[in-house]
């Protein structure tokens, strides 16, 4: 398949036809993968850029390991040691790249970064976290409660904790796959309100500052860390614990068959109590495993197809 976007920054770019077939392919991946078989060949002669302006495991690892599976390549480029580091600048730094690599995947802290990195690449540019955003997560999650409650659509999901990039992009997610999203933050750390007026206009978001009253009768509670890599102020904590942890009780309030995600990394005792992250409703290691699967497929519509290959450059 081929996405008719050139760039994935925010998750807003495809729309729910091909939200549902990059899940389709995702799933072939998967069961591939399952079944000891290769992926496929799909990137082979092709070399993907990876931008780290901040820490990872998981995005770093599965995007490396996603490429190598599809037959291509990936260069891990910390900007530390890039002459990013030394003034040159983004632009700069996209004409190059575009001329070694078929495809960039960044991770920043301005979203304006990634925008501006994307507008001056001639290659398509995959967004591995910004500020903002973090749409390759909202990919794996939509496979993974795809895969746990065997549909997407008419589902609930409720969101508790801090509005932010995650929180973000799983809005477009759920505008995509038509599930209804209930967001339980103090007020002044809801979501981008033009993500939640984009979403309003096919699925119901709910905004409260009571986790109890979000998280009635959902079938997904997902939470995310009260301190993203970019946040410094360590009294935060102190507006969201316990307030807003997710324990026992608050998934009591929850479908009977309800599960719990988190992108991880966690901090057990802030945001999530261990007996629910360790517990049997969690499906964290599912949706973990899941960013490879998905990136996979995103990979192989973005820079996947004939003739794009620079290593297939005569
Ligand atoms: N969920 C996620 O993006 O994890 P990393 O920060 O480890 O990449
Ligand atoms: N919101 C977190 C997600 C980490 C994967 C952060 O930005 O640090």
């Amino acid at each position: 398949m081929k996405l008719r976007t050139k760039d994935f920054l925010t998750f807003a770019e495809i729309d729910a036809a091909e939200t549902r077939r990059l899940l389709d392919l995702a799933v072939q991946f998967k069961r591939r993968a399952a079944e000891g078989r290769a992926a496929s060949a799909d990137l082979a002669g092709r070399t993907m850029a990876m931008i780290f302006q901040k820490p990872s495991t998981r995005t770093r690892v599965s995007f490396e390991a996603g490429m190598f599976q599809l037959g291509g390549h990936a260069v891990n480029l910390p900007a530390s040691d890039m002459q990013l580091s030394r003034g040159e600048s983004i632009q700069d730094t996209a004409a190059t790249l575009s001329r070694y690599v078929d495809v960039i995947m960044a991770r920043v802290f301005e979203h304006s970064d990634i925008e501006e990195l994307a507008a001056a690449s001639s290659v398509p540019v995959v967004n591995g976290l910004s500020n903002s955003f973090h749409p390759c997560q909202t990919l794996a999650d939509l496979l993974t409660i795809r895969e746990r409650k065997g549909r997407l659509r008419g589902l609930r999901v409720c969101w508790v904790g801090d509005g932010n990039n995650v929180c973000n992009s799983l809005i477009h997610g759920c505008a995509r796959a038509g599930m209804d999203v209930a967001v339980a933050t103090p007020r002044r750390f809801r979501p981008m309100a033009s993500v939640v007026d984009e979403a309003r206009d096919s699925i119901s978001v709910r905004q409260t500052a009571d986790p109890s009253s979000a998280a009635a009768g959902a079938d997904v509670v997902m939470t995310d860390t009260f301190m993203s890599i970019h946040d410094k102020d360590p009294a935060r904590r102190r507006l969201f614990v316990p307030a807003y942890t997710v324990d026992a009780r608050l998934m009591s309030r929850a479908a009977d068959d309800a599960i719990f995600m988190h992108c991880l990394p966690a901090k057990r005792g802030n945001e999530v109590a261990m007996s629910v992250i360790d517990g049997p409703r969690s499906v964290v290691w599912d949706q973990a495993e899941n960013r490879l699967h998905a990136q996979k497929a995103l990979l192989v519509a973005l820079a996947g197809g004939r003739g794009r290959g620079r290593g297939s450059r005569p």
